[in-house]
């Protein structure tokens, strides 16, 4: 019995694979896609008034201080167009930091608001990366709105470290399915 079952569920199973190779389901295979790159900063503030950035997890755990596993900042950044605080606002991005065994080390997630010309969505990003290497990468996994369905990555670099308000570059290259 168990055989002829399992017989049977082969048979259903190829006659699957069959109207898959005919071409049946072909249009996820014709979906288009372009490929968008574009430049944006963030600014952070760490003094009052509109902190950027919350330390929410870690017995010793400062903004600045040196990290130790566990450690958990929470943020809602602000996005403009330059490195200049003085650049348009384009939107958020919100997310949590976390410090891991290695000092230099972080696990990052976040979800950037964006609002630019032709493009308005979220896009979801996270990664593990090495702070003190002052450029890395963000794997790119989804999006909402004009970016719905986005793959690709983020290049990240720090333009200035300042102690209060910190800014860095964001790279958006992105796959994104034409809609
Ligand atoms: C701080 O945030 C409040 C509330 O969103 C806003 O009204 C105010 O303009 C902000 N202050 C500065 C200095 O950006
Ligand atoms: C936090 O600081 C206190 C006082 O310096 C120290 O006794 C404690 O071990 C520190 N805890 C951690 C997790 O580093
Ligand atoms: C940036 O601009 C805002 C007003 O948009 C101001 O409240 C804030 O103090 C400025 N920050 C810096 C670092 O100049
Ligand atoms: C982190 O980056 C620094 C500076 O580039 C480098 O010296 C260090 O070896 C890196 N650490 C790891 C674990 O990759």
């Amino acid at each position: 019995m168990d055989r002829t079952h399992g017989t049977s569920t082969l048979a259903v199973f190829l006659s699957a694979l069959c109207i898959l190779s005919s071409g049946w389901l072909s249009p996820a295979s014709a979906m288009d896609f372009k490929a968008v790159k574009f430049t944006y900063y963030l600014h952070d503030s760490f003094v009052p008034p509109n902190v950027t950035v919350v330390v929410v997890a870690g017995a010793n755990a400062t903004l600045t201080g040196v990290p130790t596993l566990g450690d958990i900042s929470v943020f809602d950044s602000i996005l403009k167009e330059t490195a200049s605080n003085a650049s348009a606002q384009i939107g958020h991005s919100s997310g949590e930091l976390v410090s891991l065994s290695d000092p230099a080390q972080n696990f990052i997630t976040f979800v950037q608001e964006i609002t630019i010309l032709g493009y308005s969505g979220t896009i979801s990003a996270s990664a593990r990366f090495n702070f003190t290497a002052l450029s890395w990468e963000v794997g790119v996994s989804s999006g909402t709105g004009s970016f719905r369905g986005a793959m690709g990555y983020f290049r990240v670099t720090i333009v200035s470290l300042d102690p209060s308000f910190p800014v860095i570059k964001y790279e958006a290259n992105l796959i994104l399915p034409r809609h």
